[in-house]
């Protein structure tokens, strides 16, 4: 009987050993995070606070591998590559993902948030928060709302001061249908195109512009290949904190919570990157020589959009822009 009890006791001991060498050695789970800037933007501030927030949640069971600069591919195949499972976490715009969550479109139409302020109580509030959870229909897992800015016009033809000077200039657009019509009713030409291709379609001129916030344009050192910047401030741009569906699924409660408090300190990240970058950023493009036109008439470019606007409404539906215009 005291043999018995001895090999149990002895058994237990070592099981204990073991279990507690394998848990001191266990390497921490990869995560790769793809997004399409450099690691010195507003999405490298997004990501080094989430990698930060999950590591210290999780007492290092994950270590996050940063893949900056579309070093996983544009942002079509980021999302793609989450719906399969081939890539983690990514930070993506709206430019490609109303393609995927076709709702998520309503954020993109020209001049629907008033300011920075109202566009943060919408998304932060009951209307954004129902568009993430739409996400999960499409393969997706949205876990917060950062920020890239408003989009402003640059190119290399004209300092565009009105809706008449956009006339057939070829603006690189983002593959997404609500800013196609838009820069079609205004007259421009657009041009859809994955962004890792933009800089060398406009040094080779294939293309006159792009649009694209303050935080792109520095982070991305625009002025090198654009002379003339407008502050059009036409759409408001938010960025998507996302996880890939597979992966969520093998997460318990907690590290869930880990990830989703982490995608919070994300977003908040980036947008005080924007702050940041929107008070300075005209002046070093200024320095680095590009002409800006500092500001336009919003109320003769919402006319020209009038169009566009029905077509909007038909799409989206005027009450859901009523929700988003009834958010103090
Ligand atoms: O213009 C775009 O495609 C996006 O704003 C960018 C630059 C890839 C950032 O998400």
């Amino acid at each position: 009987m005291v043999m018995i009890r001895r090999t149990f006791i002895a058994a237990c001991t070592t099981a204990a050993v073991a279990m507690a060498a394998g848990s001191a050695v266990a390497a921490p789970k990869e995560v790769k995070l793809g997004y399409a800037l450099a690691i010195n933007s507003h999405y490298g501030a997004a990501a080094k606070a989430w990698s930060e927030s999950v590591e210290k949640g999780t007492n290092g069971a994950f270590a996050v591998k940063q893949f900056p600069s579309s070093a996983l591919g544009g942002e079509r195949e980021l999302i793609e590559g989450l719906q399969l499972g081939t890539v983690e976490a990514a930070i993506v715009s709206t430019g490609a993902l109303s393609n995927f969550v076709g709702d998520v479109g309503i954020v993109d139409i020209p001049f629907l948030f008033r300011d920075t302020a109202h566009a943060r109580a919408v998304l932060d509030g009951k209307f954004g928060q129902d568009l993430l959870g739409k996400f999960k229909q499409r393969g997706l897992v949205a876990l917060a709302w950062g920020e890239q800015g408003f989009r402003h016009l640059t190119n290399n033809k004209v300092a565009v001061k009105s809706v008449a000077d956009l006339k057939g200039l070829k603006i690189r657009v983002t593959e997404n249908p609500v800013h196609i019509t838009a820069f079609r009713t205004l007259g421009a030409s657009p041009t859809p195109m994955s962004w890792p291709e933009v800089i060398s379609a406009l040094q080779q001129g294939t293309i006159d512009g792009q649009e694209n916030p303050i935080s792109v344009l520095t982070s991305s050192k625009l002025w090198e290949v654009q002379k003339h910047l407008t502050l059009t401030a036409h759409v408001y741009a938010p960025v998507v904190l996302i996880v890939s569906p597979t992966f969520w699924g093998g997460l318990n409660d907690a590290q869930k919570a880990a990830f989703t408090e982490g995608a919070k300190a994300g977003a908040v990240a980036s947008r005080a990157f924007v702050d940041d970058v929107e008070t300075k950023g005209v002046a070093l493009a200024k320095s680095h020589g590009m002409q800006v036109v500092e500001k336009v008439d919003a109320a003769a470019f919402r006319t020209a959009l009038e169009p566009a606007y029905k077509q909007y409404a038909k799409k989206f539906g005027q009450p859901a822009l009523d929700a988003i215009a009834n958010v103090k």
